[in-house]
């Protein structure tokens, strides 16, 4: 992580579904971050009215930052949220649509976690280090909706941003993928809170996430993707297969992930798609954003690795782990990669975004 510098601002942010699992992991890396101070909570009616501290059935392994204990929930009305520069939403799918929506068109910078616009053509849908040039998406969606400082950014389904960090370095320095097969094993986590009962899941694996299969498959496509001319809407890649298998293990954070893909051409020795993956750099490093990684891939040598107890922290977990890389009898190459779900793939990507945005002035 870097430090910040002396022309960043400090932002006031509003945190939406800040009782829930991706709200949680919110509220503790964003009292970490010198770029902003949480300055209002929402909510459920059912937390609304309540201080933080009771409104929430707090799950993280660091204590609840004494900040934001005595906060006093709100009710997700974007008029609750005056004075706040960027809005996080950890919200249920189930509400976040009408929600986000009315803080965007209340000119609020959304950064969402939901998958209800990620795949609207002119919403950028941002894993931070991959594809940050997506941002230019923002001029037209304002357009649309007639603002002056508002819009949406989504951060993609958590196993979708582990899997597309190393696919972007190898399509940046070889050129085009042809095809992708992914078998994932997800935390827990991952299902937010209660989540999925323990008699399912100690013991077990659940060969089903409902709905995530189709949403990798499709994500990655537009994250890896381009925008059009004129940056009206995004370009998704159109022959790249991806075919994802989707299951519940029971660890709590960090999704594993085995990889085998094939290349549209030649095919690079393991040795140079080592050493893309490890040189692999983002505009986000450059810019001297404060919660990108030192290392936006970690690869692991070791013939056992990466494992989620060991391995989910890697760069405060915004670094993806490639191990067990190889070559595939099938397609090309094959390896096992781990993303931390809850912070590269959901609330450390949003505070990521947001500190892209704000460099860019977007903010
Ligand atoms: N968990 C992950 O690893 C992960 C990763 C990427 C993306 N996501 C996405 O992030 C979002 C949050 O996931 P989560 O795992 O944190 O879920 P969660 O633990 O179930 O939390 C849901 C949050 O939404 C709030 N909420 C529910 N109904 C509401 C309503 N009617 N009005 C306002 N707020 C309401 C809840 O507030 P109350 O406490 O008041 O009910 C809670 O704060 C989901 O869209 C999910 O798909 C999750």
């Amino acid at each position: 992580m870097s430090a910040t510098s002396s022309s960043d601002r400090i932002l006031n942010a509003g945190v939406l579904g800040a009782t829930g699992t991706v709200g949680q992991r919110f509220i503790v890396l964003l009292s970490q971050n010198p770029m902003f101070r949480v300055h209002s909570l929402g909510a459920s009616e059912r937390s609304a009215g309540r201080p933080y501290r009771q409104a929430t059935k707090w799950k993280m392994s660091d204590l609840m930052p004494e900040e934001v204990r005595d906060v006093v929930v709100k009710s997700c009305d974007p008029a609750h949220f005056a004075g706040c520069d960027v809005i996080f939403s950890g919200l249920d799918a189930s509400v976040a649509g009408d929600i986000e929506k009315a803080f965007m068109e209340s000119d609020f910078a959304v950064f969402s976690n939901a998958k209800n616009y990620r795949m609207v053509p002119n919403v950028p849908l941002c894993v931070p280090v991959v594809n940050t040039d997506h941002y230019s998406l923002i001029a037209a969606q304002r357009a649309e909706y007639g603002l002056k400082k508002g819009f949406i950014v989504t951060n993609s389904n958590c196993s979708t941003s582990g899997l597309v960090v190393p696919l972007k370095a190898l399509q940046d320095k070889f050129g085009p993928l042809k095809r992708v097969i992914v078998t994932t094993l997800q935390a827990i986590s991952g299902a937010g809170y209660p989540g999925v009962a323990s008699l399912d899941i100690l013991d077990n694996i659940v060969p089903l996430i409902s709905g995530e299969e189709p949403k990798m498959e499709a994500e990655v496509l537009k994250i890896l993707g381009g925008v059009n001319d004129g940056a009206t809407a995004c370009a998704p890649l159109a022959d790249l297969r991806v075919s994802a298998t989707c299951n519940r293990v029971p660890v709590v954070d960090g999704h594993t992930e085995c990889v085998s893909l094939e290349f549209a051409g030649t095919p690079p020795p393991i040795e140079e798609i080592k050493q893309c993956l490890r040189e692999y750099t983002c505009e986000a490093q450059e810019l001297g954003c404060y919660s990108a990684p030192k290392q936006v891939i970690t690869v692991t040598e070791e013939e056992d690795r990466p494992q989620p107890r060991l391995d989910r922290n890697a760069g405060e977990g915004m670094s993806v782990t490639v191990g067990r890389i190889r070559e595939c009898p099938v397609f090309h190459v094959k390896f096992t990669l781990l993303v931390h779900n809850t912070v590269l793939g959901a609330a450390g990507a949003s505070i990521l975004n947001a500190e892209y945005a704000a460099k860019k002035r977007l903010i």
